[in-house]
C-alpha cells in the first residue's frame, strides 16, 4: 500500500528566455519531469536562486539523452561509484556547455561557466550552491523517480536490496538540512512503492 504523497514544491513558472529554451531542449528526454521539478525544488529552497542553479537543475542528467555516455551497473547497488558519477556529470556539464554556447546571444544571459560547475557537482553537492542543486536533484528523484526505481526491481535490473538502497542514499548524500527533512518524508513515500519480496521474484 502506498502513503498519501508527501507536501510537493511549487511549480516555478519559466521567466527568463534561456530557461525557456532550456525547457524545450530537454522536453524530449525521457526524465524530463525529473529535470523541471529539480528546478522548481530548487527555486522552494532557495528562492533567490540565481539563473544559472535555476539551468543546471533543469538540465543537470542531459547526457542521457544522448548515446554513448558512461554505463550505471545498477545491480551492483554501489550508487557512489565515482567512475559512473563523475564522467555522467562532466559529460553532462559539458553538453550543457556546448548547447549554450551555441545559442547566440543569449547565452550572455547565463554564467557558462558557473553552469557547467554546478551541474559537475551535481551528485556529490559542493560550495556556493552546489549542495542546494544536488538537494533539490535529490528530492526530485524521489518524487519522479520512484516509480522508476521500483520497476528495476521488477524487471530484474537490480534486487530490492540495492534498489532500497539507492532511495537512502538519494537522501542520506543531501547536506542541507531543511531539504534533508523533507526528503525523510519522501523516503518513506518512495520506500513503499518498491515491491514486497514476492512481486519481485515475478
Ligand atoms: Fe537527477
Amino acid at each position: 500500500m502506498t502513503a498519501g504523497t508527501p507536501w510537493a514544491a511549487p511549480v516555478v513558472p519559466l521567466d527568463t528566455e534561456v530557461e525557456a529554451l532550456a525547457a524545450e531542449w530537454v522536453e524530449p528526454y525521457s526524465q524530463a519531469e525529473h529535470l523541471m521539478r529539480a528546478r522548481d525544488w530548487l527555486v522552494h529552497l532557495h528562492p533567490g536562486a540565481p539563473v544559472e542553479m535555476r539551468v543546471a537543475a533543469m538540465t543537470h542528467d542531459i547526457e542521457r539523452m544522448f548515446p554513448g555516455g558512461p554505463v550505471l551497473r545498477h545491480a551492483d547497488g554501489d550508487w557512489d561509484n565515482p567512475f559512473y558519477l563523475f564522467p555522467h556529470s562532466l559529460r553532462s556539464a559539458e553538453a550543457v556547455g556546448m548547447w549554450l554556447g551555441a545559442l547566440g546571444p543569449v547565452s550572455a544571459q547565463v554564467s557558462v561557466g558557473e553552469v557547467r560547475r554546478l551541474i559537475a557537482l551535481h551528485e556529490v553537492g559542493g560550495l556556493n550552491g552546489a549542495d542546494v542543486v544536488q538537494a533539490a536533484d535529490s528530492l526530485s528523484y524521489l518524487e519522479t523517480l520512484a516509480g522508476l526505481t521500483r520497476d528495476w526491481v521488477l524487471s530484474g535490473t537490480c534486487s530490492r536490496e540495492a534498489a532500497a538502497g539507492k532511495l537512502a542514499y538519494t537522501v542520506e548524500r543531501i547536506r542541507v538540512p531543511a531539504a534533508r527533512e523533507l526528503a525523510e518524508q519522501w523516503l518513506i513515500w518512495a520506500m513503499d512503492q518498491l515491491p514486497v519480496a514476492q512481486e519481485a521474484l515475478r
